[in-house]
């Protein structure tokens, strides 16, 4: 079953200024910082405490994270959930009939494995699964 939140995605049109805005404010240090071809994002993890927070820059404008900064600006992406088995998880979704994003988990941040559930299916929200370490 799903454990604790992971992090909180949040789409930034500057990477930098926004980390240094989540340091200033929070006192959040820098953990890791990779572009995620795959997803279309230069993602940065930050933490403050125990928590993290996923700083997420577009690698264009036809990117997920793009047409999201284009429609709603920047702010709240996702929330993702720690989770032993990310396929596991989807199956159950797939079973139950909700709509999702990926079929099959992918690497993510990290070198995890990620998959995303449709807004839809959480009334709004974008939510994320994400493998143990
Ligand atoms: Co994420």
């Amino acid at each position: 079953m799903t454990g604790t939140i992971h992090h909180v995605g949040v789409a930034v049109d500057d990477l930098d200024a926004a980390i240094a805005r989540w340091a200033a404010l929070f006192g959040a240090t820098l953990e890791h910082r990779e572009r995620v071809e795959d997803q279309g994002v230069e993602a940065a993890s930050l933490r403050i405490g125990e928590s993290r927070i996923e700083l997420l820059a577009a690698l264009g404008a036809e990117t997920p994270v793009g047409k999201f900064l284009a429609k709603r600006g920047p702010g709240l992406h996702h929330v993702a959930f720690a989770t032993a088995d990310v396929g596991a998880e989807l199956v159950r979704l797939k079973a139950d009939g909700v709509e999702l994003i990926d079929e099959t988990p992918r690497q993510g941040m990290f070198g995890l494995q990620v998959a995303f559930i449709h807004p839809e299916a959480t009334g709004g929200v974008l939510a994320e699964f994400v493998g143990n370490e």
